[in-house]
């Protein structure tokens, strides 16, 4: 098969987003206005939810969720959220900034949240799961729903690399009080650096766009409240809050991709069910497990058999044109910030987070890749660990061999 070149990211802007872009910059209605309303709205009907509040990035959805956790339910200093070992960091870093004690649990062959650690870890100080879905697989909602009504424990969703997938039909963000999505550059769609909360609570809806904006009344219902007390209500402040808006350029952007999301998903699922028939019958590589829902695939994840199998993958697969890269940040508990945090959070023992962090990677998907690409990475992956096995039967034998001409 002749070379091919696959990015993990790619551009999927055309002219109609530059159109967009122009028409709102022509417009001068450039700040947080009507083209984010507009695109908060069609995107909670997309989701299936109520409401949407958006923001300047994913990390910044989950900052929100969190300050409204302290908000609104009064958690106290000290009290227990229970989240995976495996997730980006900034999932974990405002539950830390707001002094809750993050509880990092292990993960299973889906790659999310495993229920035995849910269960290891739980607390009489547990107030919260926030949950994360990894790489597009849906978590095992049926399971964690029943477990947070028996425990009377609140469920949030960190849904940034799971836009879509969906458990019984009902997509992810959905199930707990709020959800958080990324529109990151790269991602299922894309904003440039975006992010929004979705929610079916009013009260909830009302407290993000004010934590969003400066803890500003002025956009919320609760400015009913203060015209008995206030002439003016424009500039009355009744909370702590950050300004963490987009812009109507960023949003009118994701009005139009919101358009081309149904299609680039169906292309992505076609192209994991195709990369997993491949490698699954290789039987040389453990994949991610996709036991529940309905996956969107934000990329292909896999386990090779050891720390150095991986690497040499890692290695090898970019000099064939394919760009690859390690699972999400690993098991967090060995990145160095986290080493930093100690006492700042509890862990269960993460073996799997860690098998993930030593032999996990992963390679791309998107609605660019075709039939042919999948073909051309899965065959690449199984030619190198044919060549790693080669190599390691030479090296037992006491050759040192130069195959690779290092
Ligand atoms: C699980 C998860 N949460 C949060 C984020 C943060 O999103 P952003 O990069 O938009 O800040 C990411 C980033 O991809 C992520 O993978």
């Amino acid at each position: 098969m002749e070379k091919m070149e696959i990015k993990l990211m790619h551009d999927s802007f055309t002219e109609e987003e530059l159109d967009a872009v122009m028409n709102c910059l022509r417009s001068g209605e450039y700040t947080q206005g009507r083209i984010v309303k507009e695109f908060e709205e069609a995107f909670a009907r997309w989701n299936g939810s109520k409401y949407g509040v958006m923001v300047n990035s994913g990390s910044s959805a989950n900052l929100i969720m969190v300050a409204l956790l302290k908000e609104k339910y009064d958690f106290q200093d000290g009290d227990e959220i229970i989240v995976p070992s495996v997730t980006w960091p900034t999932t974990i870093y405002p539950l830390i900034q707001y002094n809750l004690k993050p509880v990092l649990c292990d993960v299973d062959e889906s790659f999310n949240i495993s229920l035995e650690s849910i269960r290891r870890m739980l607390s009489p100080r547990t107030k919260a799961i926030f949950l994360v879905h990894l790489l597009g697989q849906p978590a095992n909602m049926s399971e964690i729903i029943q477990l947070c009504k028996d425990k009377n424990i609140i469920l949030i969703e960190d849904c940034c690399e799971s836009l879509g997938s969906s458990y019984n039909k009902i997509k992810v963000g959905n199930f707990g009080i709020m959800g958080s999505f990324s529109f990151y550059f790269g991602h299922h769609m894309t904003t440039i650096e975006g992010g929004m909360v979705v929610t079916d609570d009013s009260e909830i809806y009302d407290l993000l766009k004010s934590i969003r904006s400066h803890g500003w009344v002025r956009g919320s219902s609760r400015v009913e409240k203060y015209k008995a007390l206030y002439d003016n209500t424009d500039f009355i402040f009744d909370m702590m809050g950050y300004n963490l808006r987009s812009t109507n350029i960023n949003a009118a952007l994701g009005l139009i991709q919101l358009k081309k999301l149904d299609s680039s998903l169906l292309v992505r699922k076609k192209n994991h069910e195709l990369f997993e028939s491949i490698l699954r019958n290789s039987k040389k590589v453990k994949l991610q497990k996709v036991n529940f829902g309905e996956t969107t695939s934000f990329s292909f994840g896999l386990l090779c058999n050891s720390k150095e199998e991986r690497d040499f993958v890692l290695k090898y697969l970019p000099k064939q044109g394919i760009e690859c890269r390690p699972i999400v940040a690993g098991n967090l508990i060995r990145q160095p910030v986290f080493q930093k945090l100690k006492n700042k959070y509890i862990n269960d023992i993460c073996l799997y987070a860690d098998a993930i962090h030593d032999n996990g990677l992963y390679l791309p998907n998107n609605q660019f890749i075709d039939e042919e690409k999948v073909k051309y990475m899965a065959e690449k992956v199984i030619e190198l660990l044919n060549i790693y096995e080669k190599l390691n039967i030479v090296n037992s034998r006491g050759f040192k061999n130069d195959l690779l001409g290092k």
